[in-house]
């Protein structure tokens, strides 16, 4: 198979990752970067041995196959339909888009053009998820009734050098971090059917005290603590709290809830981490059965060049992106109208991975 020429678009702290990711696969093969900030794209691109281009030229440029978009959410959605519009496949960064309506655009672009679209999170296809999704599909902890999941913290104005962007619309806990659990739950659980959320601002304004910004007052646009009950169309339920606004507790990050036993599923923040089940014959650690336990950001790239090759779909796709904004923004507008939110899509469960990893 021949490789795929991937461009990379925004090279900042997390392209690191990806450049070491599929600079050694067979699959792919880096061929361009671009950046706002041509100096950052032309450091990046000498040290990784690649051509530095400007954005227009790397989208019109014949030998990129697939546009990898590693810029900040807000742009998500007009980069990657711009690379759509220039019959690039794309691979984004999460959030897929900061409405649903942005991100359905882009699935129906895709499909209207034949190319694939993709979407982060791929901790899903790490060794952890994979693992508990197995034992889950083995009925270890029998019929799967209830789930918790919680991403708790006081929010990042002590130590992020710029935090203004958390607590702008489209930031704010659910966003920045709802993507890893929402991916993980309808990995594990099935796509979701209703939501019904309650959020809230409890600090309407944030003073930083990490430097440069040392004493500067953030006002805070988006809700930055959010609670909610899920309905899976599988009939399961999950709880879910996304929060800025507590110091929390050491939790698991989620734990499924079986008629025969309890599952407790690794951060899905990671490729790897402990899978525990508790029965009532006793509690023990499950082994990880599949590959990629490290952070491998990158593999929802190698599996689109796989999926192309073989004529499959591939697993962190652009319909099961649109279907975890959907639900991430539910929580808000739920609370808000005070009612349910039904979701539009019911995306298939990805198949599972192969155990030797891609
Ligand atoms: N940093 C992390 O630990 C982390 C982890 C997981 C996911 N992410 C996600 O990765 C994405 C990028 O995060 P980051 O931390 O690397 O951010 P960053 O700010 O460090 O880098 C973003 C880069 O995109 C460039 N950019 C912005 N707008 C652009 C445009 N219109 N055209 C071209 N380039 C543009 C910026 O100049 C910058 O170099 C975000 O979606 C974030 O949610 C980050």
């Amino acid at each position: 198979m021949d490789p795929l020429n991937i461009g990379f678009v925004g090279v900042g702290n997390i392209s690191g990752i990806y450049f070491d990711i599929l600079g050694n696969h067979p699959s792919v093969k880096v061929v361009g970067c671009a950046d706002l900030d041509m100096d950052r794209a032309k450091d990046v691109a000498n040290k990784r041995g690649i051509e530095a281009m400007a954005t227009d030229a790397l989208l019109s440029s014949p030998n990129i196959d697939l546009v990898l978009n590693l810029t900040v959410p807000k742009v998500h959605a007009p980069i990657n339909l711009q690379a759509l519009e220039a019959g690039k496949h794309v691979y984004c960064e999460k959030p897929l888009a900061l409405t649903s309506p942005e991100a359905r655009k882009q699935v129906e672009l895709a499909q209207q053009k034949g190319l694939r679209l993709g979407c982060a999170p791929d901790t899903f296809l790490g060794a952890g998820i994979q693992t508990a999704r197995a034992v889950l599909d083995e009925g270890a902890i029998g019929e799967i009734i209830d789930a918790h999941a919680f991403m708790l913290c006081r929010g990042h104005e002590s130590w992020h050098p710029s935090p203004e962007f958390y607590y702008e619309q489209g930031g704010g806990p659910m966003f920045d971090m709802g993507p890893y659990y929402v991916t993980a739950l309808v990995s594990m659980l099935g796509p979701v059917k209703r939501i019904a959320g309650s959020s809230k601002i409890s600090y309407p304004t944030r003073t930083i005290t990490s430097e440069p910004k040392k004493g500067k007052t953030i006002e805070v646009e988006t809700d930055t603590h959010l609670s909610g009950v899920l309905d899976f169309t599988s009939g399961t339920t999950a709880t879910l709290t996304t929060s800025f606004d507590v110091i929390g507790y050491n939790y698991p990050p989620i734990v499924i809830l079986g008629s025969e036993g309890t599952l407790v599923v690794p951060d899905p923040n990671g490729f790897g981490g402990t899978v525990t089940l508790i029965r009532r014959s006793g509690t023990e650690e499950v082994p990880l059965r599949f590959r990629h336990d490290q952070n491998s950001r990158g593999l929802g790239v190698i599996d689109i060049a796989q999926a192309l090759a073989e004529g499959r779909p591939h697993r962190a796709s652009g319909e099961l992106a649109l279907h975890v904004v959907e639900v991430m923004e539910a929580f808000e507008k739920s609370s808000r109208e005070a009612k349910h939110v039904w979701t539009t899509t019911q995306p298939d469960r990805p198949d599972a991975m192969p155990t030797a990893g891609l």
